[in-house]
Parts: structure tokens; sequence; C-alpha cells
């Protein structure tokens, strides 16, 4: 996507189109996401999954865009979804539902109903708990429930500190000492069958290390289970692979792939993942308007017309992205600027101690901003939701309208006179 996001004359163009272009078309805030570089990535790990039974299950919650589902499913991509919605969502675009695995601690009976008739590739049970519900609604329906456990490896976060996720972790998965215990299980209720095993470590990991600890522990497990019997058909690695917002340097999805690859050595195992990250992040940028430069004794403040309700990540976790200016050398104030919102909270900012040279009305490129963006977007401040247009070629595409008034207020009322 280095290739896809470039400078000419001083201006950002995606896939060669002026990021002026789509601002004075669409206005606004708005995400810009690029159909080549979603599919460059895609196919980076299509490409490196050659002659390896697999699956590549894009993970839906990274980005939801109908537009952006629609690309990678006719690019060949399944779909790792955590709800009904996000199912349906596959529907609309044209996914195919056999390709869709569903992951989540939470699924409720008519999402599993749903699932079932739809005739998902394979729920992603949670716990002991999820799985006696799941073999009764397929008895229910008169339909057998595709299941892969996910265990929770327990990599060690000690050695590998970038999890640093690990009371979030412990929802996830089933405890990998029950984990023999839960299979069995599995293998003896009437309407499930038993397919796979999966795991996910967690996000934004820059290292092999953690994901090759973590496969090594799957493995034993999945040698164990087929010593007592029970075969599976596949692996599922989860997502997790990191990209880079500034200095991180991730490793290639090509190596990353190859030392799993290496891991599951001549088992026959489908090989699926999960990335969403990794596919999206790159992929697209939010624009956004400098509203107003204020200069106080303590802050250089440009106040834009995106706000944390529009991308939340630096608010959330203090993540770092970077911020462009959409056209460079056009003059303005040269300072450390604060890039903030118009929303009335403090944490309200996309990026702190940037410098850049500012005039009121020039446009700015929040970068890596196609994954977690949009889809963690709210209507906090009653702010309508940006829109999202998809690049192709030359062409603009709105693939989200801007969210409108009548959007806002619908479905609320007053009480009865
Ligand atoms: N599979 C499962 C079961 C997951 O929980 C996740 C992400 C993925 C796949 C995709 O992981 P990825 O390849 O995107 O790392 N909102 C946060 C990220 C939360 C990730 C949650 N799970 C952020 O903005 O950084």
């Amino acid at each position: 996507n280095n290739a896809v996001f470039t400078r000419r004359d001083g201006e950002l163009h995606v896939e060669g189109v002026s990021l002026t272009a789509v601002a004075d078309r669409v206005g606004t805030p708005c995400y810009v996401y690029s159909r080549a570089a979603l599919e460059g990535a895609l196919d980076a790990y299509l490409d490196a999954l050659a002659g390896c039974p697999h699956l590549v299950c894009y993970a839906v919650k990274a980005n939801s865009n109908i537009a952006v589902l629609d690309v990678l499913a006719r690019r060949g991509a399944g779909f790792d979804i955590v709800s009904v919605g996000e199912l349906e969502r596959v529907i609309a675009a044209g996914g195919d539902p056999g390709n869709v695995v569903f992951s989540g601690v939470g699924k409720q009976a008519a999402e599993m109903r749903r699932a079932l008739e739809a005739g998902i590739r394979c729920f992603n049970v949670e716990s002991a708990a999820e799985l006696e519900l799941l073999n009764g609604v397929a008895g229910d329906t008169g339909r057998r429930a595709p299941v892969s456990i996910r265990v929770n490896p327990d990599v060690d976060a000690q050695t590998h500190p970038y999890i640093s996720t690990g009371l979030k972790e412990n929802k996830f998965g089933v405890d990998s000492d029950q984990a023999m215990d839960v299979f069995a299980r599995a293998a003896a209720l009437p309407h499930i069958d038993v397919i796979g095993m999966d795991c996910h470590i967690g996000s934004q990991l820059t290292q092999i290390a953690p994901f090759i600890d973590a496969t090594r522990r799957m493995l034993a497990l999945v040698d164990r289970l087929a010593g007592a019997g029970i075969h599976l058909r596949h692996l599922d690695l989860g997502g997790g692979l990191g990209v880079r917002y500034r200095g991180e340097s991730p490793p290639p999805v090509h190596d990353y792939i190859a030392a799993l690859r290496d891991c599951i050595g001549d088992r026959q195992l489908e090989l699926i993942l999960e990335p969403g990250r990794s596919i999206a992040a790159n992929a697209g940028v939010l624009l956004t308007e400098v509203l107003y430069l204020k200069r106080t004794p303590a802050h250089n403040f440009a106040l834009v017309d995106a706000g944390m309700n529009d991308l939340i990540r630096p608010a959330l976790y203090s993540a770092w992205q970077d911020i462009q200016p959409v056209v460079e050398g056009t003059g303005g104030t040269t300072a450390i600027w604060d890039v903030v919102g118009p929303v009335c909270e403090t944490a309200d900012f996309l990026g702190r101690d940037r410098e850049l040279t500012l005039s009121p009305r020039d446009r700015l490129a929040v970068m890596g901003a196609g994954a977690y963006g949009f889809v963690m977007s709210s209507n906090y401040n009653t702010r309508g939701r940006a829109a999202e247009v998809m690049v192709d070629g030359g062409q603009i595409h709105v693939v989200r309208e801007r969210e409108t008034l009548a959007d806002l207020l619908r479905g609320e009322s007053r009480l009865p006179e």
C-alpha cells in the first residue's frame, strides 16, 4: 500500500485519485479505502499459503463496510464473524456463508439458529456452556453444528510482553487444561461435529515468537486428540499480525505464514487464519478538515472536524496514527500541534504534539485508519457518523452515506401526552 497512498506534487493521492478531490466531492470527515490496497494485503496471505490447504477468514470486525467485504469475497476471502449482524453483512456483500467462521464468547441461541440455517463453515465455541446450547439449538433445527473449540493456549505473557492483554484474554477460549474434556464432550454430543481447534492470542503483535509458541501448544493438543481418536480437519490460528503505524516492524506476512507452516509440518490440517488489521489498517485513511487554529500559552490546538466519535483509537488506547497534510507546501503556521476534535472531552484528540504547517480549511489525513476506525465510531454528541468511500482505479465510490440528522433521531420518541 506504499504504492497505493502516494504524494504527487505535494498532494496525497490514493490509487492516483487526489484526496482533495475526494474531500471536495464527499465532504469531511470521511473514511477513504483503497480496493487495490485491500486486495494486495489479502493476496500476501493467499500467496504465502499456496500449496497448503487454507482459508483466510478476514475478521469482519476490523472493517465491516459491505464494499470492503465485497472486494475481499471476490478475491477469495472467507470471513470471521462475531455476531449475526456481521453474518448478514457478509451475505449482503455476496460472501459465501460456507466460508464463515463464527467467533465470540457470547453467542445467543437466535444467532446460532440463523448461522446454522445459513450453513456456516464452523462455530468457534468458547465454553462448555456454549457447546451445550449449540447442541440443543442444532437439534431443534434438525441440523448438525460444525464446531471448533477455541483453546486459550496460555502463551506466557512474561516472555512476550507485547501480549499485555492477559486479563482480557481470560474470558476467551477454553483453558488448555480443560480442552481435552471439552473436546471429548463435543465428540459425544449428538448434534455436534467436531472439526477443528482455534485460538487468537492478541492483536497488533509485532513478533513471530508468540504465534509459534501458541501454535506448538495447539498442535500438541491436536496430536493428543488424535491419539484419543478425535481427528481434526482444521487448525484456526486466529488473527493478530501487527502493522506499522509508527516505528513498529512486524514480520512480513510471508515470514509469519512460513513459520506457521513449518510448525504444522506434514500434518493433514487445513490452516485457517483470521486477519483483520493486517488486511485493512493500511488500506484506509480518515480525511478531516481544520476548522480553527487556537494557540494558548500551554498548547497549540488544531481543531478539526473529526473527533473521538469518528476514530476512538487514540483516546481509547493512546494509539499513535500518523497525521499528514493532504496538500503540502501551501504555507501556514508551523508549530507543534495537538490535533483535536469538536467533542466535549479532553480525550478527544487524533494526535498530540505533531509538527505540522497548518491553516484553517486545510485537509489532514489520519493514516492507518482502515481497521478499527469507522467500525468503532459512535454518535456521541449527536454527531452523524462519517461517510465512507472506496477508491477503485480512477473511481470514487461512496460506499456509506454520511449520516443525516434524520438518521440520528430515528426510532426515538417523546412520552405520550
Ligand atoms: N479473531 C478473533 C477471534 C479476534 O478477537 C480478533 C480481534 C481477530 C481475529 C482479528 O485480529 P487482528 O488481525 O485484527 O489483530 N480495537 C482494537 C483491536 C481489537 C482486536 C480484537 N480481536 C484496536 O483498535 O487496536
